[in-house]
This record gives structure tokens, sequence and C-alpha cells, in this order.
């Protein structure tokens, strides 16, 4: 039988409440169980008077808005984060006639959020959005900090804008009915931030290590929104969990992809000396505390792991990673290839 939510349609407490403190754009991502029930007071501060909502989880997941809406099923995946579906969605804003003082809801996994991010930052050069993300991952990453994009045939997020929403609700109950591998997955993202300064949050309750780890984009995102520094940090561990991701065909989820990448960036950084044994070893505790593989899939080629990571967007000279140091985590560019063949074990 299909868990439905809890009952109870009153808001939580005490959500815990971060900003991502960007000016005149700045918004608020709440955390907590039963953050949904928030939407129409999040509606209300933006003053939306009609919504769509793009929704990948059942009716009963589905939050009211509380103004005059229509809600648009949608489909989690990569399959449908595509350009046809923004033109679908779009479609659907102007046949119920949304304005650009309305607004747009997404409720999803990250590839929803990232798709309803999209086309609420095209639709009349940019409409409101607020995300629901239903995934660890998409609450932990995906659904803050305004990046959004779509796959073409050629890659995947090759087409995107840069679109804050204006305001995010993880709520924590959407998680019960997550698969346990859908879970693992997020926790990919949860082991690297533990490197690059949000703390140790192993055996925390999911909602601190969420808010942990937004607050952590959240700086990020402030201090760098468009990704020409800092926020490279963000991909700690992604250099090689993006290539593995490409050459398994994407057997591996984003996360468990990053679990490997982080184990190996912290390998690499001791074999460059950046960092002492005791701290390469904590990485690797680290992804296994939190149920993920470190080991590199047998079945995959070094060669083509090389190649990949060659054309990584960070690599702008010779194969960088983003590896951690006595000053912290920062892009070192120019790795000798025979010291990552090594820490590719
Ligand atoms: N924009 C960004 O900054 C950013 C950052 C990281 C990742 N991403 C993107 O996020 C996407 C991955 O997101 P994802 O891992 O959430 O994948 P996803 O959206 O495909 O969802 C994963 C699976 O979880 C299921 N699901 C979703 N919510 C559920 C729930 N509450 N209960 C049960 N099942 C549920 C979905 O049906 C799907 O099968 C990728 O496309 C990636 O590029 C974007």
């Amino acid at each position: 039988m299909r868990p439905s939510p809890p009952p109870d349609p009153s808001p939580a407490a005490d959500p815990a409440r971060i900003e991502v403190a960007l000016g005149e754009r700045a918004y608020p991502v709440l955390i907590g169980p039963g953050v949904r029930h928030r939407l129409p007071a999040e509606i209300a501060r933006v003053g939306a008077r009609r919504v769509v909502v793009v929704s990948a989880r059942p009716p009963e997941w589905t939050p009211d808005p509380g103004v005059p809406h229509r809600v648009v099923p949608a489909r989690d995946g990569e399959h449908d984060k595509t350009l046809a579906t923004v033109e679908r969605l779009c479609r659907a804003f102007a046949d119920f006639g949304l304005t650009r003082t309305d607004a747009v809801v997404s409720c999803g996994g990250g590839t929803t959020t990232d798709v309803v991010g999209l086309a609420a930052g095209l639709y009349h050069r940019g409409i409101a959005v607020i995300h629901l993300p239903t995934t660890l991952l998409a609450q932990v990453d995906a659904s803050v900090g305004g990046k959004t994009a779509v796959n073409l045939q050629e890659g995947k997020n090759l087409v995107g804008v840069y679109w804050q929403p204006r305001a995010v609700l993880c709520d924590t109950e959407h998680l019960t009915t997550l698969p346990e591998r859908e879970r693992r997955n997020g926790y990919g993202e949860i082991a690297r931030a533990h490197f690059i300064g949000a703390g140790d949050l192993r055996g925390r309750p999911v909602a601190e290590q969420i808010a942990a780890c937004v607050a952590l984009k959240a700086r990020v995102v402030a201090a760098d929104e468009r990704d020409s520094g800092l926020r490279h940090i963000l991909n700690y561990g992604h250099t090689l969990g993006h290539a593995l991701e490409v050459a398994t065909g994407f057997r591996l989820r984003h996360g468990e992809a990053v679990g490997v990448g982080t184990a190996f960036a912290g390998r690499l950084a001791g074999l460059l000396g950046r960092i002492d044994p005791a701290r390469v070893a904590e990485h690797h505790e680290v992804v296994t505390g939190y149920g993920l593989d470190p080991t590199l899939p047998s079945d995959v080629d070094h060669d083509e792991l090389i190649a990949l990571m060659r054309r990584d967007k960070k690599a702008t000279s010779g194969l960088s990673f983003v590896l951690d140091g006595p000053t912290g985590p920062e892009l070192v560019p120019d790795v000798p290839e025979p010291t990552v063949r090594t820490a590719l074990v």
C-alpha cells in the first residue's frame, strides 16, 4: 500500500529557516516536517494571484497554494528534463493565463525543480517560482542556488539559466516515501559537504543535515552566484563523479558517483601532500559512514575516465580538481596524470 501523508495539514511549528542573501532577490529556505503547508503563506508573500503547480508527486502530496491554481502533472527523471518539457510547461502557463505577477510551483525531485525552474525563468522573461523538492538530493542541493537546466541529446544540463526561486520548502515528510537508493543518493552530496565546510553531520537528524548543507550552499551562492570562483568548491568529488556517471551510462546515481569521487579526492589530495593520512582516511570513513561505496566500479576504463575528466568544465588548465588542503578546499589545476591514475583505485 502506498504510504499516505500525515493527516494534520497544520504548518510545522518551528522549521529551520535559512536565508539565501542575494539582496533584493534574497529568499528563505524552510526545512522541517510539514513545511509544504506553508505554501499559501509564501504565495501570499510573493503576491501571486494565480498559480500553476507542476507536480511529479501524487495528488495527496501536492500542496494547495491557497489561490486559484492548476496542477500540471510531471514526471521526475532525466528523460523528461528537456526543452520539449519546458515548452509543454510554458504552454500550460499561457493556457491558464499566468501573468508576470503570478507564480509557478515545482513539486518533485531535482529533475523537476531544474526543468520547472528553467520554464519559470523563461516564461514572460521570468516569473516567480517556489520549489518544493521531494528527494533528499534536491533538498540538500538541486533546489537551492538558482541554477536551472535541461539536457540535450549531446549532454546533461547543456541549456539553462540562473533563475533564483522566491522560496524553497524542504518538507522532510516527503522523504518518508523515498526509496532507500534515492536516500543514499542524497547522502553522496552530504558526504562531500563534510569536506567543504558543512562539518561532521553523521548521525544527526536529517532535517539538521539538510539545514547544514543548505546553509553552506547559501553562503557560497551569496558570495559567488554565477560560479566564477568560490562556487567551484560545491563541485568537490564531482570531477570524477560526473566522469563515472557518463562512463557507466548513468548506472550510478549522481550521489553514488559523488561518493566515489569524494573518496578519490581524499586519496589524490593525500598523494599531492596537501592533507595527511588521517584526513585521507576520514574521506573513506565519511563516505562509507553514509552507506555509500567509496570504490570505483571494476568495469570502468581508467583511460576513458581521464579523457572525460580532461573535458570537465573546470579543467581550464590540464586535469583540475577541487581538493582539500592546508587552507581548505580549492581548485587545483595541472594535476599530473600519473598521480591521478594512482588515486584511481
Ligand atoms: N540545479 C542544481 O544546482 C542541481 C544540483 C544538483 C543536482 N541537480 C540535478 O538534480 C537532478 C537529480 O535530482 P534527483 O536525484 O532528485 O532525481 P529525480 O528528480 O530523478 O528523482 C529521483 C527519483 O526519486 C523519485 N522521487 C522523488 N521524490 C520522491 C518521494 N518523495 N518519494 C518517493 N520517490 C520520490 C522520483 O520519481 C525519481 O524516480 C539531476 O538532473 C541533476 O542535474 C541540479
